[in-house]
């Protein structure tokens, strides 16, 4: 019964884009201001500060989310300011807070920052230890931090952990489309789902998509070249493109964290960056903080109907728009799924696009998501109710108006087109077999469309 479901085994080309704020409810944390509030904004402060660029960074990815100028959870003072790294440690008022912050940093019991977040690299905890070993000096150093922005408006929860990469990613000016991976290992002690996403997008200007994946193995964090497509065994778990925001779980659900170190789950942010002007220097350091809690209900994930087979003509019909309508008949298999978020997403001349489910039981027709008008400028992650039932049937229809005067195929480039709707559900499928991408992979496991 699975089999129509199923994914081949083939590499699924990937998706570009996605993400973005839909409702639901929070994950119930303390709302307002959080550690990556403005307070964590310190680290922008890094030149009037006192602090060198280099170590100003690290304390700013690695310990402001706690070591704000208020500190959160539970941490005893601020890292922010040079003042606060020169008074005397609490713990062992005979040294300073920057000496006894080498030590924690390389601790191995008491490592800072504490599990699950990632230790130091090895370059980084040279950085800090080259600056203590100098003395820790003054420094006059101005310096933007990418890493201290806030989180979108929006959230009703406070992250608690963030999935950043090793280092900013540097734009080479002639490249015009640019694939690029990091990844981040997360487990924590405790049983604990994530229920809330929120991007924080660095540098606008070439950051075009990012999606996020859980990988069976783990992905270097220093941002690297990578395919546009990804590998069947990711599993999409959510995405950004222009205009979405923070995307929180129903109160039932949440994706779940490993609690085995030794078997962490593994994070890969595929970034999608577009240089179209050739700027010299441009880097990007986007981030996606997390909200966590204890476990949930139901274990989300992600799935996405459409098509990825299809040619727009030159030559458009009659009225401008040319249109695809994709069916896929629920198999017994994937009855009982419950749909709570979907981004539709095309690119460039997409202009429509609706995903709908008609009861097998009769009655009328349920929303799974629909952008009546598209723009791939404003995109974002639609509140949808829907349970699926054996024989109900999932209509995905796609329209584009081709201007371009040549046609244009599915692909993974700015100017090839998509017709995915992206759909977050409970309970996860659990199969290793299965793929997101699969009721879009078109017959005879996925939809068909005319
Ligand atoms: C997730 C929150 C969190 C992060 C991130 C974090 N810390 Fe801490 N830190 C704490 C807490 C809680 C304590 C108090 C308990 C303890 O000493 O272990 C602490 C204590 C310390 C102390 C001891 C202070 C004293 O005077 O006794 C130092 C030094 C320190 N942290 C440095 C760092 C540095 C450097 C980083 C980043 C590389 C960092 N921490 C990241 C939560 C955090």
């Amino acid at each position: 019964m699975l089999r129509p479901w199923l994914a081949c085994g083939v590499v699924v080309p990937g998706v570009l884009l996605l993400a973005g704020a839909c409702g639901g409810s929070s994950s119930g944390g303390p709302s307002a201001s959080g550690p990556l509030d403005e307070d964590a904004g310190g680290g922008v402060q890094a030149g009037p500060a006192g602090l060198p660029c280099d170590v100003a960074g690290v304390l700013a990815e690695h310990c402001q989310s706690c070591h704000a100028s208020t500190p959160q959870f539970g941490a005893p003072m601020p890292l922010v300011t040079w003042d606060d790294l020169n008074a005397p440690s609490r713990a062992d008022p005979m040294k300073k807070v920057y000496e006894l912050a080498i030590e924690r940093v390389a601790d191995e019991r008491r490592r800072m920052p504490p599990s699950p977040n990632a230790p130091l690299s090895d370059a980084e905890q040279k950085t800090v230890a080259d600056w203590t070993a100098a003395g820790a000096p003054r420094s006059t150093d101005q310096c933007g931090d990418p890493t201290d922005k806030p989180p979108p408006e929006g959230l009703s929860c406070t992250p608690d952990l963030s999935l950043a990469p090793e280092s900013a990613w540097e734009m080479p000016e002639a490249a015009g489309d640019e694939y690029v991976c990091w990844g981040v290992d997360l487990s924590k002690e405790q049983a604990t789902h994530v229920t809330a996403f929120a991007p924080v997008i660095d540098n606008t200007e070439i950051t075009h998509h990012i999606v996020l994946y859980e990988a069976p193995s783990a992905y270097s964090r220093v941002p690297t070249r990578c395919s546009a497509g990804s590998a069947i065994a990711w599993r999409m778990v959510l995405g950004w493109a222009p205009g979405v925001g923070p995307l929180e779980l129903p109160p039932e659900a949440g994706f779940p964290i490993s609690t085995d170190p030794a078997r962490p789950t593994h994070y890969v942010a595929q970034m999608h960056y577009s240089n179209p002007t050739g700027k010299k220097g441009a880097k990007d350091k986007s981030r996606i903080d997390l909200c966590t809690s204890a476990p949930r209900q139901h274990e989300a994930d992600v799935m996405a109907f459409g098509s990825q087979s299809f040619e727009i003509p030159a030559a458009p019909p009659a009225g401008g728009r040319y249109t695809i309508d994709c069916a896929l008949t629920v198999p017994a298999a994937f009855a009982g799924l419950h749909f709570f978020a979907a981004m539709p997403h095309m690119h460039q001349i997409g202009v429509a696009m609706s995903t709908k489910l008609t009861p097998a039981a009769g009655g009328p027709d349920v929303d799974l998501g629909t952008m009546p008008s598209f723009s791939f400028d404003s995109q974002a992650w639609l509140p949808v109710s829907a349970t699926t039932k054996t024989g109900d049937v999932i209509r995905t229809s796609c329209s584009w108006t081709n201007n371009t005067g040549a046609p244009v195929r599915f692909g993974e480039k700015t100017g090839d087109e998509m017709c995915y709707s992206f759909s977050m559900y409970y309970p996860r499928i659990k199969s290793s077999l299965w793929s997101w991408a699969a009721p879009a992979s078109g017959p005879p496991v996925g939809a068909t469309c005319n």
